[in-house]
């Protein structure tokens, strides 16, 4: 069944576990997903991008979603839209049967100033009021993560980076997000802790903690009803990133956040965990490593199933660290 974000979080909250909302553009990321949820019994959090629409146009996305909670009718959905940039498009969304949106008015705040902040509360709250109307969750952001909301050059692709950015000025700051929440009631909160979007997050290994979990713990002190989300929780495989390299690809030396980080957040009050790079490296891994190996294959759809093999056991692993299985 279709279920909101809000449902969906406030089970998590009271069981103590967190569910990764993975980005899907589709078919086969949306069945990997739903066999993985369907195999450990995990509720879901599909999500999608703006990015997303563009590639599968809207129509597809929704009965895409739509097949796949008529597939698993024992598994919990919800549809999310990911990083709305402005109030007519989470209107967009709701009209077209997610049930939860993000408005991410957070696209200013590098900038740091009162007038970006009122414009965040603002356009939030806007949302917020429309779609609890229609019984449709908002998830809002405070603070600001890498290279996606920066619009910073040069991070995605690995390439003209210096190394990491340096997110400590623009950590989300405790007092600031209860008031966010205070005046915007939005369902959940979308924190900035040192992650960032996309392949390229750390350059080193990772030995000592990555992400200010210290922070985290500060925020949930501050306001221990909301639920908390992470942007930019990939782990980054090491060994499928390799893969893609062995085949013939040329991906970057790069680490991605560590899964124990997240589970520590997790023991913390975050709830949602945004993964999309992840489900990219494995199943670009797959389809490398498969055209290869199979030279005389040209039948596409073992191409495909190999990226959903890949994809689905990413899912399980996740469903399984977060706590998520057996809560469905
Ligand atoms: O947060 C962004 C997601 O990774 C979606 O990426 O805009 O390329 O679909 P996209
Ligand atoms: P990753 O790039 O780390 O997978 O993050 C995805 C994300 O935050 C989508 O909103
Ligand atoms: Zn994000």
């Amino acid at each position: 069944a279709l279920i909101s974000l809000r449902q969906l979080l406030d089970h998590a909250a009271e069981h103590g576990y967190g569910l990764p909302a993975f980005n899907v553009n589709n078919m086969e990321q949306i069945k990997a997903i739903m066999e993985a949820a369907s195999a450990v019994d995990a509720p879901v959090i599909l999500q999608g991008s703006a990015g997303a629409r563009t590639y599968a146009g809207e129509p597809f996305l929704r009965h895409l979603v739509r097949a796949a909670i008529e597939m698993y009718p024992h598994i919990p959905v919800c549809m999310h839209q990911d990083h709305g940039a402005s109030p007519a498009v989470c209107i967009r969304s709701i009209q077209s049967g997610f049930s939860s949106v993000m408005m991410d008015g957070s696209l200013l705040e590098d900038m740091k100033t009162p007038a970006s902040y009122a414009y965040n509360v603002e356009t939030t709250r806007k949302v917020v009021e429309m779609a609890h109307a229609c019984g449709v969750s908002v998830e809002g952001e405070l603070g600001c993560l890498g290279s996606l909301e920066t619009g910073r050059a040069g991070k995605e692709d690995g390439h003209g980076a210096e190394g990491e950015l340096d997110h400590s000025l623009l950590l989300t700051d405790p007092d600031e997000a209860a008031d966010f929440v205070r005046q915007t009631q939005v369902d959940a909160l979308a924190i900035a802790i040192g992650t960032s979007h996309g392949a390229y997050k750390f350059t080193r290994k990772p030995t000592g903690q990555v992400l200010r979990i210290d922070r985290v713990k500060a925020i949930h002190q501050r306001i221990p009803t909301i639920h908390l989300v992470m942007h930019g929780s990939s782990s980054v495989p090491e060994e499928w990133a390799q893969m893609i390299n062995d085949y013939g690809g040329d991906i970057g030396q790069t680490y991605g956040v560590p899964v124990e980080e997240i589970v520590e957040g997790i023991r913390h009050g975050v709830r949602k965990v945004n993964i999309d790079t992840d489900l990219r490296i494995a199943s670009y891994g797959a389809m490398r490593r498969f055209m290869v190996e199979d030279r005389k294959n040209f039948d596409p759809r073992k191409l495909y199933k190999a990226a959903q093999t890949a994809m689905t056991a990413i899912c399980r692993a996740r469903y399984e660290a977060f706590g998520a299985a057996g809560q469905a």
